[in-house]
């Protein structure tokens, strides 16, 4: 019944492939998801919600198209500390996944490779429409790889749950039909792996970000006979970073006025006509993807202001 009335809101906004609803009403979301979660209030503060204590509200939850957060700080904050700095692990939002799942164009007797399993729930999808067999998932984290394993077997969709760098892909199995990465790697970064274990013809779909503006880019690349990934953005979301790929923080403070940082290679000529794309997603921030922009001086007037461009990984 839940599953319904989630698919009804999801068919409302026209959000669910005809392909995935079969797949998506076998699949029951609460069963991948721990018992102990936070949830983002309406002002986007995690709260923590447990099972046992509120049982039906933590099952309303699950049920809601939202992220389900799982995992802070990579574990280090524990639940029910609501202080974590950065979301490591999450059961993505259910249009999302599905929109991300139509991106990924799959055909029965396909062979896919997922990067962050996370809780699962996207492998047993995968695996409900194509076949456990047919499905292998790595996860960085090695509790969260155990959970999932161990929950996808009693689903009886015995995916192959790997442990390691998701950045390496996993060669022994491969080519794959399809590689589908629910972890967002750097514009500059995106692994070569993926493209050379991908057969010809065959699709990678990941969400590409830049620490510049934040903006992450869902990405369709198809793989041509000279070992190119070429595609387009098919969408524009929110999305967690590659472990190994998370660029450190650094803003104004850590220069040291005595000692001028050396500079990166100019800009691009041409930064396009409208300011906007050009801070987050335009060439500005793909020229410099690791760069965060810092503003130290309040607008003197409404049309000017300075913004410094920083990058921590070579400190210009
Ligand atoms: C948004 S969550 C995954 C959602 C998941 N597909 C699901 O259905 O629940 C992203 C996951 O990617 C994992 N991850 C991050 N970096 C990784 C890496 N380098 N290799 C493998 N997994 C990684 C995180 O630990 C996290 O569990």
């Amino acid at each position: 019944m839940m599953i319904e009335r989630l698919i009804a809101e999801l068919d409302s906004a026209d959000a669910v492939p005809a392909e995935w609803r079969n797949a998506f009403l076998a699949v029951p979301r609460h069963v991948f998801l721990p018992a102990r979660v936070w949830m983002d209030d309406e002002q986007g503060r995690p709260q923590p919600l447990s099972r046992e204590e509120d049982p039906e509200r933590w099952l309303r939850a699950v049920y809601r198209n939202a992220p389900v957060l799982i995992q802070f700080d990579d574990g280090t904050t524990r639940w029910p500390d609501t202080h974590g700095e950065v979301c490591t692990s999450s059961a993505s939002k259910p249009d999302l996944v599905l929109s991300m799942l139509a991106a990924l164009d799959v055909h029965d007797g396909h062979t896919v490779l997922e990067i962050g399993t996370g809780t699962g729930y996207t492998a047993a999808l995968l695996a409900a429409r194509l076949g456990a067999p047919n499905i292998i998932t790595i996860e960085i984290d090695s509790g969260l790889a155990t959970s999932a394993r161990a929950t996808l077997d009693a689903s009886g969709l015995p995916v192959t749950v790997l442990t390691g760098h998701g950045a390496q892909g996993h060669p022994s199995k491969a080519p794959y039909d399809r590689v589908i990465s629910t972890a967002a790697g750097r514009v500059d970064e995106l692994p070569y792996s993926w493209v050379a274990q991908t057969r010809v013809g065959g699709v990678i779909v990941t969400p590409m970000r830049t620490d510049f503006g934040g903006s992450v880019a869902l990405v369709r690349f198809t793989v041509d006979k000279d070992g190119l990934a070429t595609g387009r953005v098919v969408g524009r979301i929110g999305f967690m970073a590659l472990r190994g790929q998370r660029t450190p923080e650094w803003t104004l403070a850590h220069l040291d006025p005595d000692d001028p940082p050396p500079s990166a290679p100019p800009p691009p000529s041409n930064l396009g006509a409208s300011p906007k794309t050009t801070m987050s997603d335009g060439p500005l921030a793909h020229a410099y993807p690791a760069a965060s922009g810092n503003t130290n001086q309040p607008p003197t007037d409404r049309k000017h202001h300075l913004l410094w461009l920083l990058d921590p990984t070579n400190g210009s």
